[in-house]
């Protein structure tokens, strides 16, 4: 992932979190997934009424992607208050296609700083079969 690449998938992640269905949580997150071929893909969180079905951002996003076709990922931005890091679930979905993902994690409460961190500082030892 390029600084160019880097800022367009910030970009995608602010604007995916403005899709998020979370009138429940009241916590929106943005995710966008930058495939190898420079392909972009979003994602909200989706929550429901049963509050154990919501889907994370991550995931909605990574799911878009596959569902097209795509497997082979360079980089991800997570937009959130308070910059925050994928949950467990999600470092495990993810960990299935790129297990030393770039992801840029930005906060939308300081002014969309960013902070950089990969899938394998987060996830060391992902389950896999
Ligand atoms: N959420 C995400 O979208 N991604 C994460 O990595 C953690 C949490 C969502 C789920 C729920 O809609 C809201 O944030 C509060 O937990």
């Amino acid at each position: 992932m390029n600084e160019q690449q880097k800022t367009e998938l910030v970009a995608a992640a602010l604007e995916a979190r403005l899709m998020a269905h979370a009138p429940y949580s009241h916590f929106s997150v943005g995710a966008a997934l930058l495939s190898a071929d420079g392909t972009i893909f979003r994602g909200a969180n989706v929550e429901n009424a049963s509050y154990g079905l919501t889907i994370c951002a991550e995931r909605t996003a990574l799911s878009t992607a596959v569902t097209a076709g795509y497997q082979t990922f360079s980089g991800l931005a997570i937009a959130a208050a308070g910059g925050v890091s994928p949950c467990g679930a999600c470092r495990q979905v993810l960990a299935e296609f790129a297990k030393q993902l770039p992801i840029v994690l930005v906060d939308t409460e300081a002014n969309n700083a960013t902070r950089e961190v990969t899938l394998e500082a987060l996830l060391p030892d992902p389950f896999s079969s």
